[in-house]
């Protein structure tokens, strides 16, 4: 039997459901917020996401799904392709190529859809997973440099995880600074590594030469004692940084957004700067970040496009799932009504009826006249139905159904002309 494959999943119902209305919710919350959709290429030039995401992550050196495309023709090259780890390098990416900086005003843009990593599977952590994400970018001329649009940004994902039902969340924040300061740190890191990294692993002894700051992402148990006492990026913030920071705090407490500051928090794309940010769940177990983001005000000048400061996030929507799972959030698509038809001859008089109900807005399903009475009361049971509408020859005639209402048993005779009504009004 061919099965899916590892690390990847069928989605069915009814978590679909769920599926669903966070994503109806989602537009929802986005389109208050001013937010319009972009929907990008799945796969790319390679060089975007090494160029972006960096040479030296996690995400580059391990879990990229690449492959050397052959070109089909001589006008086509061979080039390498990779399936996206991540969104925010192809919005750059087609903010750039569109010249979306020539409409002069901040360009906020939402997606949802796949992402793909190498990862090694387990519960929260798979290798097509979904995001749902945001960015702001725009000229400084627009303000998309202003503190203001981050502290919009987190105060939106307060608002969309609250209206989602989601209680559990924390907000760590942090700020990496800016290049300046980044490079004065990693020199203090690698200062500060250089006497005890022999007795670290690998990815930290390597790491340490090239890109010190992401020894901060190690996992590995004995060598996080070190990583603790390491120096902390907050005493290497500029004046500037240290001011846009204080600016983002003070305004997340004018609108009363609870946040804890994470200094370890460097998050595992290189393209940050200043304010980064995760909302951690504590029903997720390791995978505990329910969502990640940043500023990332180099990024579009890192990939040959003009000055375009910018911030944004990505929700892990297959985890945002599990958490509102876990707090017994469901998708309420209860249908409305089961219509039985009763007797020979009777599908197309519960057919028509169905066809009105459903046209008045009524979510309704339909039976088969070859069943029993009692199996078409299982099949209502099993459909999760409110009510369910008998359809027999007297029924159709007097133009009155009787209704029953399975959770109480009440039942009632009810006029065609108000059965739609009657079976919406509980909704
Ligand atoms: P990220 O932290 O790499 O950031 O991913 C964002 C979220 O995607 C994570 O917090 C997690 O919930 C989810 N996620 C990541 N990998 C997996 C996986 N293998 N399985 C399930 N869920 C996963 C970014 O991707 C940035 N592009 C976010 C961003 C947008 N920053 C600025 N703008």
């Amino acid at each position: 039997m061919i099965k899916a494959i590892r690390g990847t999943r069928d989605l069915l119902p009814p978590d679909t459901d769920l599926w669903n209305r966070v994503e109806a919710k989602v537009r929802d919350v986005f389109a208050r917020y001013n937010f319009h959709e972009i929907r990008t290429p799945v796969f790319e030039d390679t060089s975007l996401f090494s160029r972006s995401v960096g040479e030296d992550t996690d995400i580059v050196t391990k879990e990229m799904f690449t492959w050397d495309d052959k070109g089909r023709a001589a006008s086509e090259k061979s080039q390498s392709l990779t399936l996206r780890p991540e969104n925010t390098a192809g919005v750059v990416r087609a903010y750039i190529e569109h010249g979306l900086d020539k409409r002069g005003t901040l360009q906020k843009l939402y997606y949802i859809g796949p992402q793909f990593r190498r990862e090694r599977p387990q519960k929260g952590r798979y290798r097509q997973f979904y995001q749902i994400g945001a960015e702001i970018i725009g000229p400084p001329s627009a303000g998309s440099e202003s503190p203001a649009r981050d502290a919009e940004v987190l105060e939106m994902l307060a608002t969309l995880l609250d209206e989602l039902g989601l209680r559990g969340w924390t907000l760590q924040l942090n700020s990496v600074g800016c290049a300046a300061d980044r490079a004065r740190y990693n020199q203090a890191l690698r200062d500060a590594l250089k006497p005890v990294v022999a007795t670290m692993c690998a990815d930290c002894q390597r790491r340490s030469e090239t890109n010190p700051l992401r020894v901060l992402d190690c996992k590995v148990p004995e060598d996080q004692p070190i990583i603790e006492k390491l120096p902390r990026i907050s005493q290497y913030l500029d004046e500037p940084c240290r001011e846009n920071f204080a600016a983002v705090r003070a305004m997340l407490a004018a609108v009363g957004v609870p946040y804890t500051i994470n200094e370890r928090m460097v998050r595992g794309l290189d393209y940050y700067t200043r304010t980064t940010f995760e909302f951690t769940h504590g029903d997720l177990g390791a995978q505990s970040a329910v969502l990640g983001g940043g500023r990332y005000d180099g990024l579009s000048e890192s990939l040959d496009g003009p000055k375009a400061p910018g911030i944004g996030f990505a929700i892990g929507e297959d985890r945002l799932i599990l958490a509102l799972q876990a707090e017994g959030v469901t998708a309420d698509a209860p249908l409305d009504a089961y219509i039985a038809p009763l007797g020979a001859g009777m599908n197309s008089h519960a057919l028509r009826l169905a066809r009105e109900l459903r046209r008045a807005g009524v979510r309704a399903d339909l039976g088969d006249e070859s069943f029993r009475l009692k199996k078409s009361f299982e099949a209502a049971e099993k459909a999760d139905a409110r009510y369910i509408v008998i359809v027999g020859e007297n029924e159709v005639a007097g133009g009155q159904f009787s209704v029953k209402e399975l959770a109480t048993g009440k039942q009632e005779p009810i006029a065609r002309e108000s059965l739609a009504e009657y079976l919406r009004r509980s909704q």
